[in-house]
């Protein structure tokens, strides 16, 4: 039987050339034997006809966010909910820039919204469009919230241009949709880990903390929950929404990440430690703020605990995975901490470079383990992500 068999898709239809396509993509869903309602925005109905689309899914299709009739059939709250997935397929910029806003003033914009479980989106358009940094930001800020990014193609485009911006052919799509619902490599496993920076106070209005944005940690949770694990995420104070699916368990400072981490850890399969970890806390905190009585002032640390080497030294340890930032010498440095942590695999990158590392979008990660290693080259976080998770899933495979 094939995989999407009795799966429920909202197909989502956008203004653009390539709504034509989305015909063909209802079609070959339908054979699959998928269950599917179109909606449609008005712009889409200026390129292909709904009855279209009624007359392959078999269903009226749902466009008018004012249409009594409709609501009163299935109002937009229940089709979100009906949903296994919703795809939403040409995404014209247009829309994709109102969706990253959180816009509702069309309904499949609010079916986004209301949208719980996974929403994938086939960007189509001009490829100056695209590579607008606009878009390219649009994107990115889905793509960190959990919105699957299907595409685009390269290639010759309606307009006559060639470049990337072209919706991904049918079969691509449903080869894609295939792969979502089959299961992933770490279904039924539980997954905890730490992210963002941990903030050590030094008075009641004063920390020390570092530039760490959480986004690795993050794009690692939602790339775990897409290979069907159980994340907790344990996050230092960051400015990122959890990725749906995610239990988050917020925490300001080292002892407080610790401590969360220990009341999870001996429920965890897999822990990996992505938090920068203030390595030091203040000694005394001062309960009242400290004034400028003098030209000088000095602050007395003390180290705080190292919290993956405590998870890696119980008695019967998750399989590890920890992070090395270096600044120079990175697979020498992160090789020392890979035995000296006894994790069980170690993802660095050197930082201080502007498109790696802390606060960036991208990263390029080198992997090591006992007795091997891989390079994941300069891509999106979500993606090096995904590929990390996969990787990780291989190894505790092998491992256990
Ligand atoms: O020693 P260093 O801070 O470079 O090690 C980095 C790795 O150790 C990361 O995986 C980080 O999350 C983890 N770490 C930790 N607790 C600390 C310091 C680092 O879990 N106090």
């Amino acid at each position: 039987m094939h995989i999407t068999h009795k799966k429920k898709i909202v197909l989502g239809v956008t203004g653009g050339i390539a709504a034509y396509k989305a015909a063909e993509l209802l079609r070959l869903l339908i054979k699959a034997g998928a269950e599917v309602r179109v909606v449609m925005t008005p712009a889409a109905c200026e390129f292909v006809q709904p009855l279209t689309f009624q007359a392959l899914s078999g269903h009226r299709v749902y466009i008018d966010i004012f249409d009594a009739e409709a609501e009163s059939a299935m109002d937009h709250i229940e089709l979100a909910r009906w949903a296994d997935l919703m795809v939403v397929a040409p995404a014209s910029a247009d829309f994709i820039a109102k969706m990253r806003q959180g816009y509702g003033d069309n309904l499949l914009l609010t079916l986004c919204l209301a949208e719980k479980k996974s929403i994938a989106i086939a960007p189509a358009m001009n490829q100056q469009m695209y590579a607008n940094s606009a878009t390219q930001e649009n994107l990115t800020a889905l793509a960190e919230r959990g919105t699957l990014i299907w595409g685009p193609d390269a290639g010759e485009q309606a307009c006559g241009d060639v470049g990337l911006g072209r919706m991904l052919e049918a079969e691509a799509l449903l080869q894609l949709i295939n792969t979502h619902f089959q299961p992933g490599k770490l279904t039924g496993r539980q997954v905890l880990i730490t992210a963002g920076p941990t903030r050590e106070a030094i008075d009641p209005v004063r920390y020390i903390s570092n530039h760490s944005s959480g986004k690795m940690g993050y794009a690692l949770a939602q790339a775990a929950t897409q290979a069907g694990a159980n994340v907790t995420l344990v996050s230092g104070p960051v400015n990122l929404a959890p990725p749906s699916g995610v239990e988050r368990v917020s925490v300001n400072s080292a002892v407080e990440m610790c401590d969360a981490v220990m009341d999870r850890v001996s429920d965890a399969d897999i822990f990996i430690a992505c938090a920068a970890v203030a390595d030091y806390r203040v000694a005394q905190q001062s309960e009242q703020k400290i004034k400028k009585t003098s030209d000088q002032m000095q602050l007395s640390l003390i180290r705080n605990p190292d919290i993956v080497s405590i998870v890696t030294a119980l008695d019967n340890p998750p399989f590890t995975l920890g992070f090395a930032a270096e600044t120079e010498n990175v697979e020498k440095y992160a090789a020392d901490k890979l035995s000296r942590k006894k994790l069980d695999m170690i993802a660095a990158n050197q930082v201080g470079n502007p498109e790696t590392g802390f606060g960036t979008d991208s990263n390029e990660v080198l992997l090591l383990w006992e007795d091997g290693k891989q390079i994941l080259p300069l891509a999106s976080k979500p993606e090096i992500a995904r590929q990390l998770i996969d990787i990780l899933a291989d190894r505790y495979v092998k491992i256990n």
